[in-house]
Order: C-alpha cells, then structure tokens, then sequence
C-alpha cells in the first residue's frame, strides 16, 4: 500500500506563486538601490503597518525576541524588577527578560482561551517579595489576542508597565481595535511562519507615544543620538533589513484578506470538530489571527501519532510549560504551581492551518480525526 501523500502544515509556496511579481520586483528595486540597511523601504514599512494598525508608530526591528528586550530597555527594566509573564508561552517572552537582568515571574493562563489570566496575574503580584512589579508581558497564544481589557487595569493599579507579546497575535483585534493598538506598547515577529511572515528574521515594535518611538528608534541603532556617532543610551544591531521590509511592504497588502481565509478555515473545522473534540474559544468581540487552530484532546499524543500515519502533520506548542523547562524552573515553583499550564501541555495539538488550503485538504484532515476517534460525525 502507497503511504498516505502527507499535507504541509503551512503552505509558504502558496503565498509566494500569488505574490511573485510583486515581491520579486520590490526585491530586485533594493538589490538596484542598494541601501541595504534602513534603505528606504523600511520607513515605508513603517508607515504602512502603523496604518494597518490605527495610525501607532512601528519600529522596525531584527526579530520578535530582540523587540521584546528593546521594549523592556526602553522602559529600564533590568537587575530587582519582577517582570510578570505566561508560563504557557514561547521561551523568548522569558528569555527577553532574563537577558536585561529582570527576574520572569511565571503566570497561569486561562484553560479556554490559553492566554494570561488577568485573576492569577493578581495573585503573583500579591505574593511577589523582595522584587519591585515593574512589567507584564501577555502573550496572544495561537493569535488571540490577550484580554487586555483586564490585564492593564491590573498594570494601572500597580503602576507596571504592559507590553504585548503579539508574535503570533498580528492582524488579530478586539472590537475592531487591530493588535499594534491593543497596549501600550507592542512587540511583533515576522519570522516565516507568523501571520505576517517575511524571508527570514524580522519584528516590529509599535508604540503609541511619539517620543517613545524614537527612543526605539535610538535603541535598536546602538543607542545613537541626533548624530551618528553621538551615543546616548545603550543600544543594540537589533534593526529590520531593507530587503524584509520590502517582501514584508507587499504581503502587508494581503494581510486582512489572509485572516479572513483563515477565520473561515477556522468555522470549517469548528462546524467539523467542535462535537467531538475542545476547539478554540471564541471570546466575545475577539478576532484571532489564527497563527494557529489548536484543539484540546484527552489522548493527545496517541491522536497525534495516527494522524501522522495519515499523512496529517500537526504541532504541539508547548509540551512544557517555562516554569517546568530545564533552564527556567529556578524561577518558577515545580509541578502544580501553575495547573492550567501544566494540564494545558499535555492536551493541545495545533492543526495544519494556513489561508491557501483547498477545502477538500481540510475535509481529508477532519475526516481522518473523526477515524482516529472513532466517531461518525
Ligand atoms: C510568543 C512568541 N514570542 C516571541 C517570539 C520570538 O520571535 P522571533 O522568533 O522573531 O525572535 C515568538 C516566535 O516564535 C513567539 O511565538
């Protein structure tokens, strides 16, 4: 018997055959410039996702990561300050901080939406001795937006600051108001396979504040002044490349039409799946991104396993939560201090999700879900 032809879990080929005269002209008009750092295109860049994102300032930056650190730099975050974030997260929201000197304070999330829970948000904060709460870093997991709402009446009342961690969260919105808009200030990656993806390493810092962008500005060019060589803060080599802003100007352009081809592969599988496994929340008022669709499953590594005999590839973010990672665990509390991370680990599987799916490859993959669970639909 002929194996089964496997799915991709994400289709970049599919992007590039709708895009390619477009990209490859603004790529070979910065290969004729030549400005190959901060070249034109990064400005325009710029522009365009501030507008995308209600008319915030965009800092162009190296990756998500780095723009997470730039974030907690720009507000001197480091050695004695407690910064608050998800234990069911990405390692880099963590790592940022512990790069600056900061001490990562481990949060649960919520067992629906798997993002920050605003309510053990302010039990952390309560019990956190000998450290000063200077910031919380939400994460919009699998491109829900966190609950913002809840979360910065908690930084008000403590006086911390709230930066998101939108990675996975950009084009997503609350209410209509777009990711970019949702915090203060916002981190952002476009590695490949995020909403906005680009040819490589990328991010983005949007802010509201006019003055804070600039100092933003200063800190991913090694901190300079009015001058070139006029250094006035500590900075880094953490700038966007001309060439990703150029490939990132023209899939700007697709953007809300890929979200929407991914909220309607979203309502298939929910009208497929949702009677017979936990699919994702849909918070009132919330537009995800859907970076990622991930169901929650009793037996998730035995489903796993068959489906990858089908041909179906699928991913589990995360399979531990930080607070019990190798690297992290001194900053956390062990095994059962943070229940939904922990029991959240063990249930997830994301889905292979991306806006150019034919609906007959999604119909395959439920199909082949009701088989592993044996159910009729
Ligand atoms: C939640 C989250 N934060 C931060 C990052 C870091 O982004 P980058 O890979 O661009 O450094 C990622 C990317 O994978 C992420 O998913």
């Amino acid at each position: 018997m002929n194996a089964p032809v496997t799915i991709p879990f994400i289709d970049l080929h599919a992007q590039y055959s709708r895009l390619k005269p477009q990209i490859d002209a603004r790529m070979h008009a910065v290969l004729d410039h030549g400005q190959f750092i901060l070249g034109p295109e990064v400005a325009e860049f710029e522009r365009a996702l501030g507008e995308f994102a209600d008319g915030v300032q965009v800092v162009g930056v190296s990756n998500g990561t780095d723009a997470l650190m730039l974030a907690l730099m720009a507000h001197e975050v480091g050695p004695g300050d407690a910064v608050y974030v998800p234990s069911f997260t990405f390692a880099a929201t963590a790592e940022a901080v512990l790069m600056l000197g900061a001490t990562p304070v481990f949060v649960d999330v919520q067992p629906d939406t798997c993002n920050l829970d605003a309510d053990d948000l302010v039990r952390a904060v309560a019990m956190t001795k000998g450290l000063r709460p200077r910031a919380v870093i939400p994460v919009d997991l699998y491109g829900l937006p966190a609950d913002y709402r809840r979360i910065s009446a908690v930084t008000q009342a403590h006086g911390m600051h709230l930066i998101a961690d939108a990675a996975q969260g950009l084009s997503g919105a609350i209410d209509g108001v777009r990711v970019g808009n949702l915090a203060p200030m916002t981190a952002t990656s476009f590695f490949p396979a995020k909403p906005l993806g680009c040819f490589g390493d990328g991010g983005a810092l949007f802010t509201r504040d006019a003055a804070m962008g600039e100092t933003l500005r200063s800190l991913r060019g090694h901190g300079t002044g009015k001058a070139k060589y006029d250094i006035v803060r500590i900075g880094m080599n953490a700038r966007l490349d001309t060439l990703q802003a150029a490939i990132l100007l023209v899939k700007l352009t697709v953007l809300e039409d890929e979200r929407l081809r991914r909220e309607k592969l979203s309502r298939y599988y929910d009208s497929r799946l949702s009677n017979i496994i936990e699919a994702p929340a849909r918070p009132e008022g919330y537009a995800s991104a859907w970076a990622q669709y991930t169901i929650k499953l009793a037996d998730r590594d035995a489903v796993q396993a068959a489906l990858a005999r089908s041909g179906i590839p699928t991913q589990i973010y995360y399979p531990r939560p930080m607070h019990l990672q190798p690297a992290y665990a001194s900053y956390g509390h062990g095994e059962g201090s943070l229940p939904a991370s922990e029991n959240l680990s063990r249930r997830v599987l994301s889905l292979p999700m991306h806006p150019y799916m034919p609906e007959e490859v999604a119909a395959r993959i439920c199909d082949a879900l009701c088989a592993v669970l044996r159910v009729g639909e």
